[in-house]
């Protein structure tokens, strides 16, 4: 099968087209055009520019996923699109754009909720993969992004079942937000990511929430106890700032790596897939690999590329979606909280 995949749900318009290969899926193109520098100066994602954007990138972005992809329409057995959660006007536009194409040459059409997205990206291979060794069933996912921090049991491709998610601010979150008190500008992951390199993880000790023995996260007090340490000693520099984003980063890497660990001894999981803008962080990475070993994990991260936002993500979970003979009507519509399971 080969499917299109449509993306729109935040700051990048993706699309891709992705086919089966066995137990996994073979992405053949994968573009993602990204809004990122345009939403830096305002700091944050600012819902009616993304959509403005989204608009007038769609259409080309899939018809370059097309001709990347070698495919034309015709070629194709379906279309996916994320329908949420996200931003609604964001969404909406590759909901509509994904049923107005789909309507026209009478393809299958399949909405995809985001998340699962992102939890199928383990499974992407893309043509210099040289082997990819891919997670069974039942597995235990992180899925830690700029809007959602959940931990699932995943029991096949789209069944899965929460075992806990964050109370208020999603890692993601965390990160952005201590990126912009610090000054870094947006996405605040990846700066407090390089600030971080070299410095003392142990230098400041900012909080860790782990609510007892919970699967439930929180990461607003983490946010409130770095306004207080800038309050009481302004913004430092050098060596400091360095130490100081490692302090923040390790408190949020902490707390992740020890409930999923946890989570995955109480439900007897042997692997551990972790997925998201976040699972890019290379201290998460390191961190948990270190744990997963000596808890008898084996552990799965998506390749870098395919941690935050794309298309062939949606491909592959609509894929799976259509195989199994779903289809979405016309009447498909954009829901802005759809949750996962
Ligand atoms: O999955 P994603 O692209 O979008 C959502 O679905 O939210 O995730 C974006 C989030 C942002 O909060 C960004 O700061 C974070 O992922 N992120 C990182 C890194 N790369 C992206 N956080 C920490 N370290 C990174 N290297
Ligand atoms: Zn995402």
């Amino acid at each position: 099968m080969r499917v299109l995949g449509i993306e729109s749900s935040c700051d990048e318009t993706a699309a891709a087209v992705v086919e089966d290969a066995g137990g996994a899926f073979l992405v053949r193109s994968d573009v993602v055009s990204s809004q990122v520098e345009l939403h830096a100066a305002y700091g944050g994602v600012v819902p009616e520019v993304a959509s403005r954007h989204h608009l007038t990138n769609v259409a080309p972005v899939v018809a370059e996923a097309l001709a990347l992809g070698g495919a034309s329409l015709q070629d194709l057995d379906g279309i996916a699109v994320t329908r949420g959660p996200g931003l609604i006007g964001a969404l909406l536009v590759g909901v509509q754009f994904g049923k107005a194409l789909a309507f026209a040459r009478g393809l299958p059409l399949v909405g995809v909720n985001h998340l699962e997205g992102h939890l199928t990206s383990v499974f992407l291979r893309t043509a210099d993969t040289d082997s990819l060794v891919v997670p069974g069933f039942p597995h235990v996912a992180l899925l830690c992004s700029g809007g959602h921090t959940e931990i699932h049991e995943v029991s096949d491709f789209g069944r899965m079942q929460l075992l806990g998610a964050t109370r208020d601010d999603a890692a993601g979150e965390a990160f952005d937000k201590g990126g912009k008190m610090l000054g870094l500008g947006y996405p605040g992951g990846v700066r407090i990511e390089a600030l971080a390199q070299g410095g003392d993880p142990t230098a400041i000790r900012f909080p860790r929430s782990f609510r007892g023995d919970s699967l439930e996260f929180s990461f607003s007090g983490l946010k409130t106890a770095l306004a207080i340490w800038l309050r009481d000693h302004g913004r430092p520099e050098g060596k400091l700032l360095s130490d100081l984003c490692a302090s923040y980063q390790a408190a949020i890497v902490e707390v992740l790596v020890e409930k999923v660990v946890r989570a995955a001894e109480r439900v007897r999981a042997r692997q551990i897939v972790v997925a998201g803008g976040v699972a890019a962080n290379q201290a998460l990475r390191q961190r948990l690999g270190e744990e997963a070993a000596v808890a008898g994990c084996e552990l799965f991260f998506p390749p870098l590329g395919h941690c935050t936002d794309n298309a062939a993500m949606i491909a592959a979970a609509g894929l799976v979606r259509l195989r199994r003979g779903e289809r979405s009507g016309l009447d498909l519509n954009a829901d802005a909280s759809l949750a996962l399971g």
